[in-house]
């Protein structure tokens, strides 16, 4: 049996960036590592194609009457930029006080590798595990999984047919208090460039009789939430789902501390929704973020002129029930009316992702035909992490994004089960982004048993 840490630190060694091609040999290197683990541990591998970043497809088949498992993991990692700010190589992972630093140590190499630590030594133990084990790792995740849909939809037939899947790809409070996600935000993208002038003015011959296209820009911009950071696009709210009773005790039993959070991010006032605390906000309201902003001069100095355009580039969160393609709508058609004469602007949407909510077993709202097997991975999850980290989980909705988490329940009516292997000071998308070692040696333990869970039928 391979050491899980030495494997992920090679893997880790393998920059795979989806978002630039710079970085190919990173991605070609980090699927054939894939291959190649998968391979050794007896699994039927196929690498599929798509138009960008080929799909990592490893199977452990056998007995029709075996449950079935999907595992779902990507191996992108975002760019390590601002390559200054690491205090390390972001590709040469480097273990310090128990964490290991390095992009994509949390996301998602690591809670992938506990998963797939936990199949093969599940695997050496017992070889006629009656487990038909499927590992789907994608190299898009971090871009949007523009070709998974497709996968999903042409690979139907075999895919849909499994019980359900399981990752690790969503955060935990802390290292003793695990978290099952039962929710995702979906997201939906956009552009927006305004064009006043048809070139930049010299701003004493024009300045004062032209619409400036970045005041402009600050204004509509500045007009989609009100004071209280509501959002004042018409119709934004109309399809949020509601918040069940025992997701607001979940949520408490937490004891977040608006407190300590402020002080975690460096800001000296929280501004959530008024009808919200800051962390309900984040996982049961959708959002409208500025991602960035820009037109004009902005080298040294100043430069008196009257810039020709201006852009933005926003995402919505979404949450249950939205639908991306209209909040996208509704939000391009808000710009649009409130844009002055003189500017001509344009709305583009970008990549987009439903979200996602399950209920585990026993709650009120617990679907009825809620599938046996799904409901016994929800019961062995929560056993396993009880036992190894002496505390049981909470289930909670989380604010980020896996888009095709939805695409999966779409598709193939799968539902998921989410294991929290991240953590907050793991700097997700950041400089030092690490990993807490123990968290993941305790998760490869608490992922063994549930596969073994699974197994027995
Ligand atoms: N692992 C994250 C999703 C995540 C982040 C879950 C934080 C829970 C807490 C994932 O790799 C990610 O970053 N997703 C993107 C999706 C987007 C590019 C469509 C995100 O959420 O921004
Ligand atoms: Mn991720």
């Amino acid at each position: 049996m391979f050491d899980p840490i030495e494997k992920l630190k090679e893997h880790l060694r393998h920059a795979s960036v989806s978002t630039d091609s710079a970085f190919k040999e990173g991605m070609n290197g980090s699927r054939d590592f894939l291959a190649g683990l998968f391979g050794e541990m007896g699994l039927n591998v196929e690498i599929v194609d798509t138009d960008l970043h080929p799909i990592v497809l490893a199977k452990r088949e056998g007995d029709a009457r075996w449950p079935h498992v999907i595992i779902y993991g990507h191996y992108d990692v975002q760019p390590a930029d601002p390559i200054e700010l690491w205090d390390s190589d972001p590709f040469e992972p480097v273990e310090r006080d128990g964490r290991l630093y390095g992009r994509g140590a949390a996301d998602n190499k690591g809670p992938q590798m506990a998963h797939i630590a936990a199949v093969a030594q599940a695997l050496e133990e017992n070889p006629s595990l009656p487990l038909r084990i499927t590992f789907l790792i994608e190299g898009e995740e971090e871009i949007g999984s523009p070709s998974l849909l497709p996968f999903l939809e042409a690979r139907k037939a075999e895919l849909s047919e499994a019980d359900l899947v399981l990752l690790s790809d969503t955060l935990s409070p802390s290292a003793d208090q695990l978290v099952v996600t039962v929710g995702l935000r979906g997201i939906v993208a956009l552009e927006v460039e305004f064009e006043g002038p048809k070139s930049d003015l010299h701003s004493g011959l024009h300045g004062g009789a032209v619409y400036n296209p970045l005041q402009a820009l600050f204004e509509v911009c500045g007009s989609l939430h009100d004071s209280e950071n509501r959002v004042t696009v018409p119709g934004f709210y109309d399809d949020v789902a509601q918040v069940e009773d025992w997701e607001r005790e979940e949520l408490a039993a937490l004891g977040a501390d608006e407190d300590s959070y402020r002080d975690f991010l460096g800001i000296d006032a929280l501004h959530p929704h008024p009808d919200y605390n800051p962390f309900e906000a984040i996982r049961y309201l959708p959002t409208l973020e500025f991602n960035g902003m820009g037109g004009g001069y902005q080298g040294e100095g100043s430069k008196t002129i009257v810039p020709s355009k201006a852009m933005a580039k926003l995402t919505c969160r979404l949450v249950g029930n939205q639908d991306p393609f209209k909040v996208g709508a509704l939000v391009k058609e808000a710009i649009l009316a409130r844009v002055p004469a003189g500017i001509k602007a344009t709305v583009e949407m970008g990549h987009e992702g439903s979200p996602y909510l399950v209920v585990p077993p026993g709650r009120p709202n617990t679907p009825e035909d809620q599938p046996r097997r799904l409901a016994k991975a929800f019961e062995a999850t929560e056993r396993a992490i009880g036992d190894i980290f002496d505390k049981p989980p909470l289930f909670l909705r989380e604010g980020g994004s896996i888009p095709i988490i939805a695409d999966m329940k779409k598709t193939l009516g799968l539902d998921s089960v989410m294991v929290g292997l991240f953590l907050p000071e793991d700097n997700l998308h950041a400089p030092n982004e690490s990993l807490n070692l123990s968290v993941i040696k305790k998760g490869i333990q608490v992922s063994k048993k549930v596969i073994l869970a699974l197994a027995e039928g």
